[in-house]
């Protein structure tokens, strides 16, 4: 009988292998964070530049001064409110981080994942696993194990399989490394439960924010061009070859490659967004028509990489 998953992944993390892991945002590809040819290896597979870095995840917040400088207290009050969970925090690197996975800057983000497998794995393997997101630069974040594969096929030395994702939506991202709390990235914690935590509203993303792929233009893209439309502009923007989500039924007589009806819960519309809009891209000829999602609270992560999706 072969080994249980977690131990084989720990032999592989250890000697510098690659491994795909569930949490409960998206699938990363993990690497040992100390091990500078495991985290190249990384940047590899992703096809992503170097200068863009990547979260170390951890088992445990007691273990964040082993990454992290001058903590604030802000990070501690975050961290005991939503570790193990979907916030990765941005702070001042501790010396000793091997300068690839910060990308060469003087931050690192840090996040202590809210899936039990990861769970498990970090605390079996002991050190920080460095991982992105176990897709290929640019494209949709996996949230099955099955995606995994398919995108990066034998690139990766194993994959864990803990079932679709809880969240479906990559982790929120806080910038604490240059005083005030800054929103790099929203998430399912909202920039109100991150006020509520430490009694400040954070500020939105500036020019000034570091470097961080997930905040680029284009980003998150399927490979049939998305548009957001409102519903009055969705029906005489159908054709034949569009694939469509939308909050409503297709109407009467309406000949779409595809429609899906999307969840009116934001957190359903999450976890589903990504595997929904991989099956929509198959199915679509030409264009990938996604009904604009309210304003209102809930929606403001899912709208974020919408518009990224369609962004080119
Ligand atoms: O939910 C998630 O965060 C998933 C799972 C696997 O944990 N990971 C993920 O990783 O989405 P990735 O690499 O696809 O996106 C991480 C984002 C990138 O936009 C990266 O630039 C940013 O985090 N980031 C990491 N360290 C940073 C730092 N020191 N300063 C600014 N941004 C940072
Ligand atoms: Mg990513």
């Amino acid at each position: 009988m072969s080994p249980e998953p977690v131990a084989r992944a720990v032999e592989i993390l250890a000697r510098g292998g690659l491994v795909a892991f569930p949490t409960e945002t998206v699938y990363g590809l993990g690497g040992d964070a100390s091990n500078e040819a495991a985290v190249a290896r990384i940047y590899r597979v992703k096809g992503r530049p170097a200068d863009h870095p990547l979260i170390v995840h951890i088992g445990d917040a007691s273990l964040l001064g082993r990454w992290a400088r001058d903590i604030p207290a802000d990070a501690h009050r975050l961290a005991e409110r939503f570790w193990p969970g979907p916030l990765t925090l941005v702070l001042k690197r501790a010396t000793t981080v091997n300068e690839r996975v910060t990308g060469g800057q003087d931050t690192v983000g840090v996040r202590v994942p809210g899936h039990p497998l990861a769970l498990e794995l970090l605390r079996a393997f002991g050190g920080g696993i460095a991982a992105p997101s176990a897709n290929r630069f640019g494209k949709l974040s996996p949230t099955t194990a099955d995606h995994v594969r398919r995108d990066l096929g034998t690139d990766v030395d194993l994959v864990i399989d803990g079932g679709p994702c809880e969240v479906g939506i990559e982790s929120t991202i806080v910038d604490l490394s240059r005083g005030d709390a800054v929103l790099l990235r929203p998430g399912r914690i909202g920039a109100a439960d991150i006020a509520a935590a430490i009694g400040a509203d954070p500020r939105p993303r500036d020019a000034a924010a570091p470097r961080a792929s997930g905040t680029l233009e284009v980003h998150y893209a399927p490979r049939h061009p998305l548009r957001l439309v409102s519903r009055i502009e969705l029906e005489p923007a159908l054709t034949r070859q569009s694939a469509v989500l939308a909050f409503e039924e297709a109407p009467a007589g309406a000949t779409a490659a595809m429609w899906v009806r999307a969840s009116s819960d934001p957190q359903r519309y999450a976890r589903e967004l990504y595997a929904l809009l991989r099956r929509l891209d198959e199915a679509a000829a030409a264009t990938i028509l996604v009904e604009r999602p309210p304003e209102g609270p809930g929606w403001e992560a899912i709208l974020d990489r919408l518009t990224r999706a369609a962004g080119r």
